[in-house]
């Protein structure tokens, strides 16, 4: 569907891809001859926005006539979609990537991949062409919605036998694609991205780098997508935005986040609605009122503070303090019934007196987060704060990143024991780690075990929490 909005894809560039799909079909045909069913591995780095893009690649690979793997040994095309967060995201990656030349020695004509964050960064394309010849083919975020025509491009070369290596990172920002397929790696939870880029320019932060400035997608497409969810009976959809509720302020005439989320309340079905990530700046009382109202919303928030001091606060350009906050938590407590919170916290920003850190072991303990996602300051190339002083060191660094988890798992502790005798509505994931029993998570993303059977994998059940073993929580199904 097309809008004037040159976020979108014109009508032409989507026949464009349309046809380079087409063209990607009988080029798979040709290469792999009609008897093999060639197959494809993609593994996605990162956030869950990036999960997504893989499953459009996925998507698009499998219109191409590719199957789908999860042995790497086994695929003919090997795509790594990468995360440039931390530093440690991209060394992972770049080994990954060196032992990729022994795939390619052994069967030289698998056709290997590299995309996402990290590769939409200049100086990293570079070292790709440079130093890992084994890449046959490069592109950037903004490259995704022109996948067919790229990849038709790497089978056209590889067909003729003259190797070809194709990189495409644009600067421009990426577009919106209502036409790409997807391939969903969930069967009861999907993805329903919402907005993509961020336009808040945190001073740590490569994300405004490499995705670009805020694009929403039509309200319309959105909710068309979600009915679809619905009705194939997904039982979790999850909006996904770098800043999702900042959803609709490029928009004109559509709706806001809060409007948004009382529309897919309305759509009929058994599903509950999560999103993420929120900016507590974002973050309106129009917002927590909504959730409140709509019973399909999860009272879970992830709500990234990263700092519990207003000068780091300040330093890292987040645009709210510690009050401002606070004052939204308290807010949500009380509108919110059994409300939890998540959160995101960095640990030695440039220049964090030990002062400045205890002021976020203090925030932590008067929220009481269900869970943290907790990383030690890691500079990023272009960013502001890679450029600020940094005179406090590693070990110090890492002394109170280890003293944020002692405190954090002493909340989760007592968090976990309020629960039990509680009942919970739980949607089954699948069997843990050693296959004894279910594990799935509540509404307010409490993550349960339970003893049941394979029948109630991506099913709701109601389960009541008897104990907490190690942190976990262990409880039984009531009908
Ligand atoms: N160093 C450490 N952590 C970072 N994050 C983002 N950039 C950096 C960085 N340079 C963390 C933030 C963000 C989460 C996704 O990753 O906490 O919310
Ligand atoms: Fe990583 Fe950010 Fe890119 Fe997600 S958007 S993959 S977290 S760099």
């Amino acid at each position: 569907m097309i809008q004037a909005n040159s976020v979108l894809l014109t009508l032409r560039e989507v026949e464009k891809e349309l046809s380079s799909t087409a063209r990607c079909k009988k080029l798979v045909r040709s290469f792999y001859g009609e008897e093999h069913i060639p197959l494809a591995f993609v593994h996605s780095f990162g956030c869950q926005q990036n999960v997504n893009d893989g499953e459009k690649i996925l998507g698009m690979l499998t219109s191409f006539g590719y199957g789908v793997t999860f042995e790497m040994e086994k695929a003919d095309v090997v795509i790594y979609n990468t995360c440039a967060i931390r530093e440690n995201a991209e060394k992972k990656v770049y080994g990954l990537v060196g032992e990729l030349s022994h795939l390619k020695k052994k069967n030289p004509s698998v056709l290997i991949g590299l995309c996402g964050c990290m590769v939409q960064q200049s100086h990293v394309a570079e070292k790709l062409k440079f130093s890992y010849p084994q890449v046959d083919f490069v592109f950037g975020t903004h490259a995704l919605t022109s996948f067919p025509t790229l990849f038709s491009g790497v089978l056209e070369s590889a067909l003729s036998g003259k190797r070809k290596r194709m990189f495409e990172i644009f600067d421009s920002d990426g577009r919106i694609a209502e036409y790409a397929p997807v391939y969903r790696l969930d069967r009861a939870k999907a993805n329903l991205p919402i907005m993509y880029g961020c336009n808040n320019f945190c001073t740590y932060c490569v994300v405004p780098l490499v995705r670009g400035r805020e694009r929403s997608r039509r309200s319309e497409d959105v909710l068309t997508e979600a009915k679809t969810l619905a009705a194939q009976g997904y039982r979790e959809i999850t909006l996904l935005g770098q800043n999702v509720n900042a959803y609709g302020k490029d928009l004109k005439d559509d709706l806001s986040f809060p409007e948004l989320l009382l529309a897919l309340n309305e759509i009929e079905g058994d599903f509950r609605i999560r999103f993420m990530t929120s900016h507590p700046r974002d973050c309106t009382k129009e917002l927590i009122d909504a959730i409140a109202k709509c019973d399909k919303v999860c009272n879970h928030i992830h709500l990234p503070v990263q700092s519990g001091n207003d000068r780091i606060l300040k330093e890292m350009n987040r645009h709210y303090d510690r009050k401002t906050y606070l004052s939204l938590i308290r807010y949500a407590k009380e509108r919110i019934k059994n409300v939890t919170f998540t959160s995101d916290i960095i640990v030695g920003f440039p220049g964090e007196t030990e002062e400045e850190f205890l002021d976020t072991l203090s925030l932590i303990e008067e929220v009481r987060y269900l869970a943290l996602f907790t990383f030690i300051f890691s500079p990023r190339e272009g960013t502001k704060a890679a450029l600020m002083d940094d005179p406090v060191s590693y070990e110090e660094k890492n002394r109170r990143f280890q003293q944020l988890l002692s405190v954090q798992k002493k909340i989760e502790e007592q968090l976990h024991r309020e629960m039990v005798g509680k009942t919970v509505r739980v949607l089954v994931d699948g069997f843990n780690r050693d296959h004894t029993r279910l594990y799935g998570h509540s509404e307010e993303n409490l993550t349960v075990d339970f003893p049941g059977d394979e029948k109630q994998i991506g099913n709701f059940v109601s389960v009541r929490i008897d104990s907490m073993e190690n942190r976990a929580l262990l409880g039984h199904i009531i009908d």
